[in-house]
C-alpha cells in the first residue's frame, strides 16, 4: 500500500501534471512536505508562480489527509498532514502482524541464483557478497508473498576435478577425511603440479574424460571432494545465518545430461553455428560470440548456464530471476540471456536480472587481501569482525556493509567504522532497536501495559518518527522491485535516526498520562518495524546491548 506522502504526491501529479517532487519541510511551521511544483510550471507558462500555486492549491482536494494548504514565499506549497491521520496511519504499525507491508497482488515464482562457491576452495570475500545479498532479496520477496526458489549454482564441475582427483589418487589420500581447508592445500598441490610436469598434466587430462565417462572410482573421489566442501559451506552458512539449505543446491554439475542436448537444440535451430570447428552462439551486440561447445568437444561455464536457464523456466517455472553475482561476470549474464531469447529458453514475459555487485576493497583502495597478500577468505573477514564485536554485532556490521552502499558499487572494508554503534552502521540499528526495547522493558516492569494506539503527536520529532513509520511498506516494495537493498538500509536508518531525536526532544517514561501512553506506543512501533527490516536485512534485532 501506498503511505500518504506518494498518495499525496500522485493526488498533485494528477492536477499539475508532473512530478510534485515533494521535499521534507526545512522547518516544523512549513508543515512536512514542500513543492515547487509551482515555480517549475510557472516558467513554462509565463505566468507568476503565486497564481500557478493558488491555482493547483484552488483544484486540489487532499483534505482526507492534509490540514489546508499554504503557499509561502515565491510560490512554494507547504502540505503539513492532519495529526490524527498520521496517528492513526502509524497506529497501524502496532497490530498488522505484516508491520505494514501488503501482500503482491501478482505472486511470482523467483528463482534467485546465490552464493555459488566453489568445490574444493573455501568461499571468498566475493561469495559473501553474493550469500548476503541474496538472502536478503529471498526475504523481501517471500515478505510480499511471492515464492521464492534459491539455487546455489555451486562450481563442482569442470576440468580442475581432473587435477585434483589425479592428486589424490598419487599421493594416496583419504578424501573422505578431509575439511574445506585441507582441500583446499591439495588444490594448491594440484595445480603447481599440473604446470610443471607434464606427464602429471596428461593424466590428468585422461582423469576428466574417465570424470565425464562416468568412471566409478573416479566419481566416487570427486563425490567425497562435493560432500566434504558443502559441509564446509554449510557450517558457514550456519555463521552467517541465511536461509540455505542442501535443498538449494543445484550445481554445475547437475545440467550434465543436458548439455548434449542444449547443444543439439541450438543447432537444430540454426541458434548456434561451428566456427572454426567450435559450436558458437553469434548475437547481436556483443563482440565475441559465446562457445557452445569447445573445438575438443569440452562443455564450460557458459552453457551450463544456457542450460540452468532452460531448466529454470521449464521445470521450475520461473517467472523472475536473479542472478546475484559480481559485475566481472556482467558480459556473461548480458550474453547468456540475449543467447537464451535467441533460443526461446527465455520467453519475452520471464524476467531475468543480473543484480551485480562489486568488489571488496582494503584500505589501500585495492581489492581486499590477506595480509601476507593471499585472497580474503569469508572466514578471515568473520573472524576479523568478531575480534573487534561479539558475534551478532560483528555480523550486523559486515551484513551491514555489504547492502547498505549501492550494489553495484565497490566499498572499502573498515572493520573499525562498520561496528560502530555511532553513524550509517548495523550496530547503530541495533542499538535504536535495544533502545525502543528499553523504554518499553522500563514501562512493562512498572506493569504499565503497552497501549495498541498512537493517540497525540503534536511535536515535531513525534511527527517525523510516525510519518517515517508509515513507509515501511512501500520501501519493501520497493527494493523488491528494483533489487537496491541499500534502500531499505537508508529507510531504517532514517528511521533510528528519528527515534533518536524523539527520544532526546519527547520524555517518554517521565511523561504523564495519555501523552506518556501515546508515546510508548510510538517506541513499540518503532521496535516492530526496526525488527522487521532488520530481519529482512538478515540482521538480528539486539534487545539489549
Ligand atoms: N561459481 C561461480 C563463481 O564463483 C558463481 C556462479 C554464479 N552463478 C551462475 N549461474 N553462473 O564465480
Amino acid at each position: 500500500m501506498s503511505s500518504i506522502p506518494t498518495l499525496l504526491s500522485s493526488a498533485v501529479e494528477a492536477i499539475a501534471g508532473v512530478d510534485p517532487e515533494l521535499r521534507p519541510a526545512t522547518k516544523p511551521q512549513f508543515g512536512h512536505f514542500q513543492s515547487n511544483v509551482a515555480l517549475r510550471l510557472a516558467k513554462a507558462e509565463g505566468k507568476p508562480p503565486r497564481e500557478v500555486a493558488a491555482r493547483i492549491v484552488d483544484t486540489l482536494d487532499v483534505s482526507e489527509w492534509c490540514e489546508p494548504l499554504e503557499i509561502a514565499g515565491p510560490g512554494f506549497i507547504n502540505f503539513r498532514i492532519k495529526a490524527d491521520v498520521l496517528a492513526a496511519e502509524a497506529s497501524r504499525q502496532l497490530t498488522d502482524p505484516a508491520v505494514g507491508v501488503v501482500p503482491t497482488d501478482m505472486p511470482q515464482r523467483v528463482v534467485i541464483d546465490y552464493s555459488g562457491a566453489n568445490v574444493a576452495k573455501q568461499m571468498h570475500v566475493g561469495h559473501l557478497r553474493s550469500t548476503v545479498i541474496g538472502d536478503c532479496f529471498n526475504r523481501v520477496l517471500t515478505a510480499l508473498g511471492h515464492t521464492v526458489i534459491p539455487q546455489n549454482h555451486l562450481g563442482d564441475w569442470g576440468t580442475q576435478f581432473g587435477m585434483l582427483v589425479e592428486q589424490i589418487l598419487e599421493e594416496g589420500l583419504d578424501a573422505s577425511t578431509f575439511d574445506l581447508i585441507k582441500a583446499e592445500e591439495l588444490y594448491r598441490r594440484a595445480n603447481e603440479h599440473f604446470k610443471e610436469d607434464p606427464v602429471f598434466a596428461d593424466k590428468a587430462r585422461k582423469r576428466v574424460v574417465a570424470l565425464q565417462s562416468g568412471d566409478e572410482q573416479t566419481l566416487s573421489i570427486w563425490r567425497q571432494l562435493i560432500t566434504l566442501s558443502v559441509a564446509g559451506f554449510n557450517g558457514v552458512y550456519a555463521r552467517l545465518h541465511v536461509k540455505l539449505t542442501d535443498d538449494d543446491l543445484a550445481g554445475e554439475s547437475t545440467y550434465n545430461d543436458d548439455l548434449a542436448v542444449v547443444a543439439r537444440e541450438l543447432e537444430e535451430s540454426g541458434t548456434a553455428v561451428i566456427d572454426d570447428g567450435a559450436l558458437c552462439v553469434f548475437v547481436e551486440g556483443f563482440n565475441s560470440p559465446m562457445i557452445i561447445r569447445k573445438s575438443d568437444g569440452g562443455y564450460g561455464y557458459g552453457i551450463t548456464d544456457l542450460a540452468a536457464v532452460r531448466h529454470r523456466v521449464r521445470d521450475l517455472k520461473a517467472d523472475r530471476m536473479i542472478y546475484v553475482v559480481g559485475t566481472e561476470q556482467t558480459y556473461h549474464f548480458n550474453q547468456v540471456f540475449a543467447v537464451c531469447r535467441k533460443a526461446g529458453y527465455l520467453p519475452d514475459d520471464v524476467v531475468a536480472e543480473h543484480a551485480g555487485y562489486g568488489l571488496i576493497l582494503g584500505a589501500d583502495g585495492k581489492r581486499l587481501r590477506t595480509r601476507d597478500g593471499g585472497t580474503m577468505k569469508l572466514i578471515n573477514l568473520l573472524d576479523a569482525a568478531e575480534e573487534k564485536a561479539s558475534p551478532p554485532i560483528a555480523l550486523a556490521a559486515i551484513k551491514y556493509a555489504d547492502l547498505s552502499s549501492g550494489l553495484q558499487k565497490d566499498y572499502v572494508f573498515d572493520i573499525d567504522r562498520m561496528v560502530k554503534a555511532q553513524g550509517n552502521t548495523g550496530p547503530y540499528l541495533q542499538y535504536a532497536h535495544a533502545r525502543c526495547s528499553q523504554v518499553l522493558r522500563k514501562a512493562e516492569a512498572e506493569q504499565f501495559d503497552v497501549p495498541t494506539k498512537i493517540t497525540v503527536i503534536d511535536e515535531p520529532a513525534e511527527q517525523t518518527l510516525a510519518l517515517q513509520l508509515t513507509k515501511y511498506g512501500e520501501t519493501v516494495a520497493d527494493v523488491a522491485e528494483t533489487l537496491q537493498p541499500h534502500r531499505l538500509c537508508g529507510y531504517l536508518y532514517d528511521l533510528a535516526v528519528a527515534y533518536t531525536d524523539f527520544y532526546e526532544n519527547c520524555p517518554v517514561l517521565k511523561a504523564e498520562g495519555e501523552i506518556r501512553a501515546s508515546r510508548l506506543a510510538l517506541c513499540l512501533a518503532t521496535k516492530r518495524v526496526l525488527a522487521a527490516g532488520l530481519d529482512l536485512l538478515g540482521i538480528e534485532a539486539l534487545e539489549r546491548m
